[in-house]
Formats: C-alpha cells, structure tokens, sequence
C-alpha cells in the first residue's frame, strides 16, 4: 500500500522526493505496531464527532486496551480538551514525540494543538499541508504497541479524510450523524469514498437521537425516529447506534472528563 502512495506522487526536486519518501517509510513502521485502526468520519461539524471518538477510546481504554486518539480535525480539534490533555505538551525527543497520556485511562493523545501557539494558529492552512503535517506528526508519534488507534477526521470527504484512508488503511470507518442531517446522501457519499479507498464502514452512529426523560425513562425522539436502522439494514452497516441527548455527557466533555462517563454506548461493538 504504502508503495502505491510513493508511486502516485509527483515531486519538484530530489530532495522533497527523498524526504517524503522517508517518511512514508517511517509512517508505515510505525502503523505496523497498531493492531486496530479506526477512523470517525461525519458529514459535518458539530454532530458529534469528536464525543463519540472519544467514547470509543474511552469504551478500549477502560477494558485494559492500549489505546491512542490521533485528533486530525485541526480546524476543529476538540480531543485535547474532552480528555483534560490540552494544557499538557508532549515530550519531544530527537526523533520521536511522546504522546500524551490521559489520567484516568492513559489513553495516548496526539493532536497538532498541542504545538501551535493560539488555537486560531492553523486557520489559514491548506488542506495538503495539513495532511502533510498529520503525516510527520503520526510518524513521528511513539506510540508505542497499541491496540486500538481511533482517528478523529475533520467533517467531509476532503484532503485529509482522504490521505488517511488512503494511506493509513483503517480497519474501518465509523460514522457519526445526528437525526437532522442523517440522509441517504450523506451516508452514500461516505460509503462511496469508504469503497474506492477500500476500507470498510463498520459502524453508523445516529447521535442526539432522542432524549429519555429522567422522571418516567420515556424516550422523545426529537427530530423523528428509525432512520438510523433503516439505513443500516439498507446499506448493511453492522453496527448502528442511536446515542440520546444526555446533558452529562455534555458536562463531562466540556469540562475534559470524557473518562468519567459510567455509560458505555459501545459495550456491544464487535470490534
Ligand atoms: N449525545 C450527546 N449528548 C449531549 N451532548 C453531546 C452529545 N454529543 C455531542 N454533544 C456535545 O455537542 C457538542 C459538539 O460535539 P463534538 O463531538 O465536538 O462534535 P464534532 O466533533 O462533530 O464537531 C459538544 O459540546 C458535545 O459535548
Ligand atoms: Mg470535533
Ligand atoms: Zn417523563
């Protein structure tokens, strides 16, 4: 695989060449000690995305799991923060980085966030210098054996979302939608990409599916109910999810104690 990426790049000197090529090599020794890699995709910003990164890693980390969350979403980087990390720095070594570690757990955290000065810093970034930047930071992770590394993707299916899939071949690819926006051709346009690039799409999550009243444990399924399933069924999805609104979760994320919710809505995901 990583050979087929080296070959469909053009470069306009030797030495860009021979630099890429090293770190190619370099990105595919270290993927080697990653057993599991999954990716979390969504349509668009705010549905989620990142909370249920975290809750799959939260879901590994607390069975024992070596567990990793590589944030790629720099333009919207949150996985410092739900996980408590982001006033930490990783420890830089000649060669490598050292991850960060989170309390409860010690899932390893990478995120580009932890080095730029102010969050509005990467703004004006392209999308190929990111993934360009993703690509060195990821290989210059030490990691170390994991387990289980989940990835946290920016919204769409552009520049970034596509070198992962492209080049770091997840297992599979979790998708997140909320009700609202959970139409076909979101999920057709994933799907669609997931296939060229041949990776899987092993589960769909519908977040903020309803919301279970705390007095009777009614469930209001505020924005209409079982699309999830039928385009699970429909586009034989294995896994599907319908995550409820809980207002705890949102207090736990925002306050970076992502690790303290009890509920683990992924006890039953076969992978
Ligand atoms: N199921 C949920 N219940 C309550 N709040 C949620 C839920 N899912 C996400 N949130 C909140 O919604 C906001 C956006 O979620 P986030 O994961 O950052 O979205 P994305 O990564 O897709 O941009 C955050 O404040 C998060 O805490
Ligand atoms: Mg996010
Ligand atoms: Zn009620």
């Amino acid at each position: 695989m990583y050979e087929e990426v080296k070959e469909r790049m053009r470069f306009d000197s030797e030495e860009l060449k021979r630099k890429f090529m090293e770190g190619i090599d370099r990105l595919a020794k270290r993927m080697r000690k990653v057993k599991m890699k999954l990716a979390v995709m969504s349509g668009k910003g705010g549905v989620g995305k990142s909370t249920v990164a975290g809750l799959l890693a939260v879901h590994y980390g607390r069975k024992g799991y070596k567990t990793g969350v590589m944030d790629c979403d720099f333009w919207g980087s949150s996985i410092p923060k739900i996980f408590g990390v982001d006033r930490k720095k990783p420890v830089l070594g000649e060669e490598y980085i050292e991850p960060v570690y989170t309390d409860k757990w010690g899932i390893a955290v990478m995120s580009i966030q932890f080095f730029l000065p102010s969050p509005e810093s990467p703004l004006m970034w392209r999308g190929p210098m990111v993934s360009g930047v993703i690509r060195d930071l990821l290989a210059k992770t030490e990691w170390g054996e994991l387990d289980y590394l989940i990835f946290d993707l920016p919204p769409g299916t552009g520049d970034v979302p596509i070198t992962i899939l492209q080049e770091i071949r997840p297992n599979g690819v979790i998708l997140v939608a909320t009700p609202q926006e959970l139409t076909t051709t979101i999920v057709e346009k994933a799907l669609k990409m997931s296939q060229e690039l041949e990776t899987a799409v092993v589960g769909l999550i519908e977040n903020m599916s309803y919301y279970e009243c705390p007095q009777c444990g009614h469930r209001e399924y505020v924005f209409g109910k079982g699309r999830v399933s039928e385009m699970a069924s429909k586009y034989r999805i294995g896994f599907y999810l319908e995550l409820p609104i809980d207002p705890a979760l949102t207090r736990l994320c925002d306050s970076g104690k992502i690790e303290m919710y009890e509920i683990d809505p992924f006890e039953f995901f076969p992978i």
